[in-house]
């Protein structure tokens, strides 16, 4: 991929630094249609896609917002061919060996949301290994939501609890929704003031279904790999119009 001009590494001039989205989350969408409208086949779709979140990651450090959450696998995806699913895991493995010397020159901070445990064990290893690497990295923290179903993470913060409170370790008077919060894959994260979801669909399809409460939604036509700085700052442009009211 070509480096961006000077100009566009700086935060655009019709955008207000203080009014940036701290949390920016990301439903990748569309990367089998952009393969597709070229006779290429699925595959080509998503190595293309990695380089929009590569680019997309950039951008948030360059213009200073401090967390990208970015759905990448969901629980609902393993029922894909099984030629497509085998080709997404090689490639998240391949992807993270290969970008973990530059993510961890850049200071970014990388951490995984879902059900880890049913990965290919070699990606788990991976994971592991990347999330250690740049544990103690200070820049933008960049999320990845792999197996992730928002369904099923609020399910295993529930039986975590019901646990503890079975062992007389928790009241359930002591369960309020900072308590749950700790319990689910994102403990730590703010909750995403911005959701981007790309290639015209308008539905969550089971992300962050806790989290985004209040966060603004941003639908585009857009394909996932022709999302680019350009298209960002549509979005940024489009967020900064809203009025956030949270009820009050
Ligand atoms: C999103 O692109 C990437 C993943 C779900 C892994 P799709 O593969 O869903 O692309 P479309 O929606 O079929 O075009
Ligand atoms: C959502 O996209 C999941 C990811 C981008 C990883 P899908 O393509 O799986 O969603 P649906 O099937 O259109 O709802
Ligand atoms: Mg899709």
């Amino acid at each position: 991929m070509t480096l961006s001009p000077a100009h566009l590494l700086q935060l655009p001039a019709d955008l207000d630094r203080q009014l940036l989205p701290h949390h920016v989350a990301v439903v990748m969408d569309g990367n089998g249609r952009w393969a597709q409208k070229r006779g290429l086949p699925r595959s080509l779709g998503h190595r293309q896609g990695v380089l929009a979140l590569k680019e997309l990651l950039r951008c948030c450090d360059d213009w200073g917002i401090p967390a990208l959450t970015a759905y990448a696998f969901s629980t609902e995806n393993w029922g894909r061919a099984h030629e497509e699913v085998d080709f997404l895991m090689t490639l998240f493995e391949q992807v993270l060996w290969q970008e973990l010397e530059e993510m961890v020159q850049q200071g970014v901070r990388i951490q995984f949301a879902g059900q880890l445990s049913a990965l290919p064990t070699s990606l788990q290893d991976t994971i592991l290994h990347a999330v250690e690497s740049t544990r103690q990295n200070q820049g933008i923290c960049l999320t990845v939501a792999l197996n992730y179903g928002g369904r099923q993470e609020i399910l295993q913060a529930c039986r975590s609890i019901a646990t503890l409170v079975q062992q007389g370790l928790l009241h359930p008077d002591q369960i309020d929704e900072a308590l749950f919060s700790q319990f689910l894959y994102t403990t730590g994260l703010s909750d995403p003031d911005l959701l981007i979801r790309t290639s015209g669909e308008m539905r969550i399809s089971n992300f962050l279904l806790w989290q985004m409460a209040y966060t603004e939604q941003y639908f585009t036509p857009i394909l996932w790999p022709d999302f680019d700085r350009a298209a960002f700052h549509e979005a940024l442009l489009s967020y900064q119009s809203r009025q956030r009211r949270f009820g009050k």
